[in-house]
Order: structure tokens, then C-alpha cells, then sequence
């Protein structure tokens, strides 16, 4: 199997990185988690390279001697993909934190996987460029990490995720071979598309050194609202009437009365106004180049929403109000987090299929007896539902839940739909991908990786086993 890290092997990385090759307890901990539950694997050694060459060195020698790596970027992740579960190395990309050129006459930026996604978007918005995907996590998470779990956020039902933005990759192989995946470039029709391939991958094929992502010309302008119903289903049934009238909202969120109350009280903001009778409000953005073209939108917006029952709708007057209700969203996640023992599902519909997801979430939660809290990126059909331990016992959380979770899959697939949008596959969901996939499309799957990593060294344990 694995080897485990001996004194020759720190000795080798030590002459390749000096005090950037660690093995303090208290720093292999904190490389050993992310914000998945509260899972910790300890690393046996964290390695920090600053050059793809240092990366190669670190690969070759991990390659010949059969220790398994672990890559690793801000740990935002929410599936468990940089959890090295299997000790070994933990390779942080954090000294990749360069962006390395912005290119306005073709509208890219190459950058490295260390820099934070939000330090990118506004490095490339000065120039006028617009870089969409916006995990909750932005200020914190990586680009790198971003790409590898292929990360979506509220921009996505417009702009798209991050694979709609990535033209080409330099990694380094399982072996330590340096390449380029793609070239930079709109179209390319010239072989396989291993830069889709790696984005994505959670990891698990090779090691991303550069990212080439394309850019577009950034809104000038937007508008927010706020819409409470008096029902959760009627709330869901408004998302596919909205782009059915032709509409295209930036951001259309949904968050059921928990997941608003519960952040209002986490974030010390109780600004909104929650009626008894709310059970869920959608926030929606419209944004463009044209503020009449705009109020139009949100007009055909309310005209739609009349048949819902919605109670008043609020509209966001300034600046200030909109990165409040944006940050009462963003944070509901943490806040859900912070009530109780929790797991997350990241479960993804065509949208017209949301009030079905949304019934079954409920009666199957009825029947094992937990709460969930849902919300989530309505416009693209993808539900974040937490599910809260609350007063279910151990036996209950360890044996009863998989089973209420695996049923919950079902009804996702069946209506046309999958187990992860956006939060990837990683270690926590990985037991449910026969619900996603047939054997043989699993296989295919294993096989591929397999190629890229015939000694299993890259990430094991993530994906499937
Ligand atoms: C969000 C994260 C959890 O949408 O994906 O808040
Ligand atoms: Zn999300």
C-alpha cells in the first residue's frame, strides 16, 4: 500500500524546500481539515512549493516512492477533497499566489491556483473585465481550488460555473511530467479536452500550476430584490415562471424562513423583516450595461411574481442595503452550521423540477424525523439542504440518516437531476455516486484515472474508492 513518510523522505524535501517542508502537529492538524463537518485528518508532512519545478521534484520523488499526495488550496472545500485521509503529503499551493498577466486585448487572465478567488475579481474588474463565478466563499477560497471542484455560486444561472471560464491548464502529472492542457483560445476542437477533464476532478489527476481563464466585459449596473411568499412550494413554482417570461436574472436565491432567521441572527442583522406568515424569500439580481432596460426587467419580474402570493417586496436602494442582503445570503451556510451537528447536501434539478425537490426533501425528512434547512441557487435548481442532528440519537445519525440521504438521491435522479452542483463529490458523497452513475460509466471513470495516476498516489479515497 501507501508508504509512510520516514526520516530520509522529510530529509529529501527539506533540501528541496528549507522551512517551507513542515511537520509541526499543530500545522499538519490545521492542513488535515476543511469546512467539511468537522472532519480532521492530520497530514504526515505539509509541503509548501513557490515553483512548478519544486512541484515536479515533489511529484517525481512522491512517484517513486509511492507516498500519497494530498493537494491542497485555501480548505473552503465542502465535500472533504483536501482532507488527506490517507496521512502523506499535504501539498499546500498557497505561495502560487501570483496573478501572473491580465490580458485586455483578448480578455484573459493567466493566474496561479493560490491567489483568492475575490483578489482576481477585483484585480481584473479594474480593468473593466468581469471574472463571474462567486462561491460564498470568495474572499477566502482559491482559484485553484475553484477549478478543481469545478465552483459554481449565485452568478451561475447567468455567467455559468467555473468550467465555463477556464481555457487552459498547466499541471504537473502523478509522475511529475509538466504540461499544458489546452491552449488559450475561445474555440479549440484539436483532441481530447483535458483541461475539462482536470477541471473538476477534485485532484485527483494532476496538480494545477496555472490557470488560463477567459473574462467578460464587466455589468455597470444592477438591481436587487427581496420577495417574501407565503409558501415555500409557491416560492420554487416562481423561479422557471421568472425565465419563462423571458427573463434572465444575474442572481435568483431562494432561502427558506430557517436559513433567513437563523443568519439574521448569526450575522447580528435583523434589518429584514420576517412576518410569521413568511416560509421563504427569493433574492433576486437582474444586472446589464442599461438602468431602463434594468427596471423593465423587474417589472415583467413582479407581473410574473403576482401569481405566487408574495407578500411586499423589498428593493435594495443602495449600495450598502444590496451587500447586506448578498452577505445575509452568503452567510447562511455558516449560520445553518453553527445551530447543530450537520450534514450538507448539494443537490441539483432541472428547475422547473424545484417544488418536487423541495416536497421530497420534507417528506422524507418527516419520516426519518430531522429538520432540514434549505436554500439555495434556485435559477440553476441547486438546493443546499442542510440536515440538522438536532435530537436524532448517534444510532439515528450514523445508521438511519444514509438511508433518508440515499432515498433523497433517488428522487433527485429521477427527476432529471444529480447529487452535487457545485460542492463536488470529495470524500462525504462519494458512497452515493451508484445513485448518479451505472457501474460501467463508474468504471470508465476509474480507468481514466488510472491512466493519469497508475500508482493511485494523487488523492485516493476522493470521488469513489
Ligand atoms: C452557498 C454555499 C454553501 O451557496 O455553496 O452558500
Ligand atoms: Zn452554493
Amino acid at each position: 500500500m501507501y508508504k509512510t513518510i520516514e526520516a530520509s523522505d522529510i530529509s529529501y524535501f527539506t533540501t528541496l524546500l528549507g522551512d517551507r517542508c513542515m511537520t509541526d502537529l499543530q500545522i499538519r492538524k490545521e492542513y488535515g481539515h476543511d469546512e467539511t463537518e468537522d472532519f480532521v485528518f492530520p497530514a504526515d508532512v505539509v509541503l509548501k512549493p513557490e515553483t512548478v519545478e519544486e512541484v515536479s521534484f515533489i511529484m517525481k520523488y512522491a512517484y517513486e516512492h509511492s507516498i500519497v499526495v494530498t493537494p491542497s488550496g485555501a480548505r473552503t472545500g465542502l465535500s472533504g477533497g483536501a482532507l488527506p485521509i490517507h496521512g502523506g503529503i499535504a501539498l499546500s499551493m498557497e505561495r502560487f499566489n501570483k496573478i501572473l498577466s491580465i490580458d485586455e486585448k483578448n480578455h484573459q487572465v493567466i493566474t496561479e491556483p493560490g491567489v483568492i478567488t475575490e483578489v482576481l475579481q477585483n484585480a481584473v474588474k479594474e480593468k473593466g473585465l468581469f471574472y463571474p463565478p462567486d462561491p460564498a466563499s470568495k474572499g477566502s477560497c482559491f482559484i485553484g481550488g475553484n477549478v478543481s471542484e469545478n465552483s459554481g455560486g449565485p452568478k451561475a444561472v447567468k455567467y455559468g460555473v467555473t468550467k465555463d471560464y477556464v481555457l487552459n491548464l498547466e499541471v504537473v502529472l502523478p509522475n511529475g511530467e509538466i504540461i499544458w492542457t489546452g491552449a488559450n483560445v475561445i474555440k479549440n476542437a484539436t483532441g481530447y479536452n483535458l483541461t475539462q477533464l482536470i477541471t473538476g476532478s477534485e485532484g485527483t489527476l494532476a496538480i494545477i500550476t496555472k490557470i488560463v481563464l477567459r473574462l467578460i466585459p464587466h455589468p455597470t449596473q444592477n438591481l436587487l430584490m427581496l420577495v417574501p411568499f407565503f409558501d415555500a412550494q409557491k416560492a420554487c413554482e416562481a423561479v422557471a415562471a421568472i425565465f419563462r417570461a423571458g427573463i434572465t436574472p444575474s442572481g435568483l436565491e431562494f432561502m427558506e424562513r430557517d436559513a433567513l432567521v437563523y443568519t439574521q441572527k448569526f450575522t447580528h442583522d435583523e434589518s429584514v423583516p420576517v412576518a410569521e406568515n413568511h416560509a421563504a424569500h427569493l433574492l433576486i439580481e437582474v444586472d446589464g450595461f442599461d438602468s431602463d432596460i434594468l427596471m423593465q426587467e423587474c417589472e415583467r419580474i413582479m407581473s410574473v411574481l403576482e401569481d405566487f402570493e408574495t407578500d411586499e417586496i423589498l428593493f435594495a436602494e443602495s449600495q450598502a442595503q444590496k451587500d447586506g442582503l448578498w452577505k445575509l445570503r452568503r452567510k447562511a451556510a455558516e449560520a445553518v452550521k453553527s445551530q447543530s451537528i450537520y450534514k450538507e447536501e448539494d443537490t441539483v434539478v432541472p428547475r422547473f423540477e424545484l417544488p418536487q425537490l423541495l416536497y421530497h426533501v420534507k417528506r422524507i425528512g418527516h419520516q426519518y424525523g430531522f429538520q432540514s434547512v434549505c436554500y439555495g441557487h434556485a435559477g440553476d435548481g441547486n438546493l443546499h439542504i442542510n440536515i440538522l442532528k438536532g435530537n436524532l440519537t448517534d444510532a439515528q445519525w450514523e445508521n438511519e440518516l444514509p438511508k433518508a440521504i440515499r432515498e433523497l438521491f433517488e428522487e433527485v435522479v429521477k427527476l432529471g437531476g444529480t447529487i452535487s452542483g457545485e460542492h463536488g463529490i470529495g470524500l462525504v458523497q462519494k458512497q452515493y455516486m451508484d445513485i448518479a452513475f451505472k457501474e460501467v460509466t463508474l468504471n470508465l471513470m476509474r480507468e481514466i484515472k488510472k491512466v493519469f495516476d497508475p500508482k493511485g498516489i494523487l488523492n485516493p479515497g476522493k470521488i469513489f474508492n
